[in-house]
């Protein structure tokens, strides 16, 4: 059994009772915003940090070895004050990877700080015993070894801390970075390449008076204050660390890499004062071509790789990444003239559509707050997540349809299987739902349906939901792939 013993309470007001139980109900008495205690700073003065790149420690033939330590650090992220982070390396965000489709990276996590940890790689098709499970835990002064083939294509990935009941709060500390994937498809398109190629790690924090971060945990034991339980938002908004950071940019084409590395905060993101983001590449991999938004929603635990024209704007114009749902989320300003670029090609890369015929099977999983042993649990088809049990048996190899139904904003994300959005309510998906994905924005009383492909590897892995609390909170399940 879980260690799991205080949950979030009846919130009064924060939920009804439903046909089928408990309902919770987004109100503002609920919407879980977490208010700084600290003059904050003027958006748009901090420049665009980019967090280092990781090297190997050494390189014998197809594979590269690297090392990454869990401890803490101070850093300044708001102007003129240090927070003490938990960082890999000891930096927030941690180091980006650059992995290699062919190459095996070995990775060597040392844990210095005095908590369990567990590194997972997301987006990765990883062995099981370095996916990172949730009770595969690294004691404090332990370590432990990571390999991953990279027998996948080019993609954004990220990695985070992933302990069972405390994935939120360590996250939230700052354990997360990027891992960018490439591969020679990826190569040879007339991408924008760096310095033009711009990883951009988006979550909210909240800061203390003395400028370390506020957290709603509860005084003992996992979970956070019931107010808190449909997810933490802060009312800071980081880009690679930075509050509302400013870029200044050449007028010419730019490719983002925007990881919403947010507990639970949703973004609809939109350049203002108008502009597009083209679209070249889903969570995992790029698209088969560009699509053009005007605006993007992005949850927790997406990735979009969007490119961005700046020689549409003249000289001195500044732009606004905007949160539609909330306020700014960064700034561009277009300083001065860039090299001419090409638009994203047509054809970007090969596709193979998977189709509803090819799947050995139908499964339903239904994404609910649930009352158990008298208190509000986020649950997966009415359970909550058990380490020993498992919700589903899909075969190696085999693509299976998986109906995931909602009460709420749940951000769905496999372990291992990427898949592709087949239906939302019966209808066609969105244009955000294009290409291959591993996490799914499923709104309340929404039913998606996806095409999930169980290659890779045998064994346990998980799905569960992408908005921290609700994972800490139970709604966690695993499948093995037999
Ligand atoms: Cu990004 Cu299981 O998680
Ligand atoms: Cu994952
Ligand atoms: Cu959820």
């Amino acid at each position: 059994m879980t260690s799991r013993r205080r949950f979030l309470g009846l919130a009064a007001g924060a939920v009804v009772l439903g046909t089928s139980g408990f309902v919770v109900v987004n109100r503002p008495s609920a919407s879980g915003l977490l208010r700084s205690a600290r003059p904050l700073p003027e958006p748009f003065t901090v420049p665009l940090p980019i967090p280092s790149v990781a090297r190997p420690v050494r390189t014998e033939g197809d594979t590269d070895f690297y090392t990454l330590t869990q401890r803490v650090a101070d850093v300044e992220i708001l102007p003129g004050v240090r927070t003490q982070v938990w960082g890999y390396d000891g930096t927030f965000p941690g180091p980006t990877f650059h992995m290699r489709q062919g190459r095996r990276a070995v990775v060597d996590v040392r844990n210095s700080l005095t908590v369990p940890t567990s590194l997972h790689l997301h987006g990765g098709v990883t062995p099981p015993d370095s996916d990172g499970y949730p009770t595969d835990l690294v004691k404090p002064s332990g370590t432990k070894q990571h390999t991953y083939p990279m027998r996948q294509r080019a993609a954004t990935l990220w990695y985070h801390d992933h302990r069972m009941d405390y994935t939120a709060p360590q996250v939230w500390r700052g354990l997360a970075g990027m891992c960018l994937v490439s591969d020679a498809e990826e190569e040879n398109l007339p991408l924008p390449k760096a310095p033009y190629d711009v990883p951009l790690l988006l979550c909210d924090r909240a800061f203390d008076e003395d400028g370390s971060f506020l957290y709603p945990a509860l005084d003992s034991g996992p979970g956070v204050h019931e107010e808190y339980g449909n997810g933490v938002l802060g009312d800071v908004i980081l880009v690679n660390g930075a509050p509302w950071p400013v870029l200044d940019v050449d007028a010419t084409r730019y490719r983002f890499r925007i990881v919403n590395g947010s507990n639970a905060r949703r973004y609809e993101l939109a350049m203002e004062p108008g502009g597009s983001l083209v679209q070249i590449g889903s969570d995992v991999g790029l698209l088969d071509r560009p699509r053009v938004h005007e605006s993007l929603i992005v949850t927790p635990g997406e990735r979009f790789d969007v490119v961005v024209d700046f020689s549409a704007y003249p000289v001195g114009t500044e732009v606004t990444l905007a949160n539609r749902l909330d306020g700014p989320v960064m700034r561009f300003r277009v300083v001065r003239r860039g090299p001419l670029s090409d638009p994203p090609p047509q054809r970007l890369a090969a596709f193979e559509k998977l189709e509803p015929s090819s799947a050995a099977g139908v499964r339903t999983f239904d994404f609910r707050a649930a009352p158990h042993h008298g208190m509000r649990m986020w649950t997966i088809n009415g359970k909550v997540f058990d380490p020993a049990e498992s919700l589903a048996d899909p075969r190696l190899g085999s693509v299976e349809r998986w109906r995931l139904s909602s009460d709420f904003h749940h951000p769905v994300h496999l372990h291992l299987a990427h898949f592709q959005v087949l239906a939302r309510n019966g209808r066609a998906p969105e244009e955000r739902d294009a290409g291959w994905k591993d996490t799914v924005d499923v709104r309340p009383y929404e039913t998606v349906e996806v095409l999930a492909r169980f290659d890779g590897y045998r064994g346990r892995y998980m799905m569960h939901c992408h908005n921290l609390e609700h994972e800490d909170m139970a709604m966690m399940a695993n499948f093995d792939i037999g």
